[in-house]
């Protein structure tokens, strides 16, 4: 069964239709690439399913939930996280600090004793070991008692998706995650992504621009054009597609 489905969904802004009946259908565990010109409606088809826009049609069901009309939080709270373009972290906390706010197991103040390992209480305890199993997958552990306005771009990126973790995120929604990040990070990014899909069983929905890049690490991607789904299949279907090219042609 797939964990995420999507059947006729439509978005229109002003008369203008941006998703023009999207069908879509992602496994647990997988890959997915959602890429197409500027314009497309790839930014507001996450919007649509994370519950950030409300869909003008259509239907998308999540876990066997139906999600259509449901708002971000509660999104969130079956499961679903949506990262942004400039990651939101509290730039003051070090980096197990802002995984220890996502767990959502602290009481009161307590991430702001995590330093202070001989003060942990129960759940304190249970909540470190959260963010560190989180910060760990993340590949971004070495760097827990780092203030988080210190991290690089792409270490912000690896924080965001640790975040998501620990907050028992089962499908991460990213758009552009390797934007402004250098070729070596942005692999090591997309490794962690497949690697986090295929030990833990997160989902992943990625905009990607930078296909030369990105394309590797998928295992199915979407294409978008006008509001459609132009085409979709392997990494290797979608660079031989003809409709692919037309579109970042602006044919
Ligand atoms: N809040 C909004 N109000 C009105 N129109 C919008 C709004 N958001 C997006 N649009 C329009 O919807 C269309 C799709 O925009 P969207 O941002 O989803 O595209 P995109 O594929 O993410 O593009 P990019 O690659 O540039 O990020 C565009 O024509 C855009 O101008
Ligand atoms: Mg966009």
């Amino acid at each position: 069964m797939p964990i995420l489905e999507m059947t006729n969904v439509r978005k229109i802004f002003g008369g203008q239709t941006v998703l023009d009946g999207i069908d879509m259908s992602l496994d647990a565990g997988r890959v997915y690439h959602l890429i197409g010109p500027n314009g497309s409606g790839k930014t507001t088809l996450i919007n649509v399913i994370s519950g950030a826009l409300e869909a003008d049609g259509g239907r998308i069901t999540y876990d066997g939930h139906d999600i259509t009309d449901m708002r971000m939080l509660q999104t969130y709270k079956l499961g679903m996280a949506r990262t942004f373009q400039i990651p939101q972290l509290f730039e003051n906390l070090t980096v197990l600090e802002n995984t220890l706010v996502a767990t959502g197991e602290n009481s009161g103040e307590s991430y702001r004793r995590a330093a202070f390992h001989n003060t942990w209480k129960g759940d304190e305890g249970r909540a470190v070991n959260i963010a560190q199993d989180a910060l760990a997958k993340s590949k971004i552990l070495d760097k827990q008692q780092i203030q988080s306005d210190e991290l690089s771009g792409g270490q912000s990126k690896l924080l965001e998706v640790a975040k998501a973790i620990a907050g028992d995120a089962r499908i991460l929604l990213m758009d552009e995650p390797i934007a402004g990040i250098n070729p070596k990070l942005a692999h090591s990014i997309f490794e962690m992504i497949r690697t986090m899909a295929r030990t833990s069983n997160v989902t992943f929905l990625i905009i990607e621009h930078r296909l030369d890049i990105s394309l590797g690490y998928a295992d199915y991607v979407f294409a978008m054009d006008r509001g459609k789904i132009v085409a979709s299949g392997t990494p290797d279907e979608i660079i031989a597609d003809k409709r692919v090219a037309e579109s970042y042609l602006g044919k």
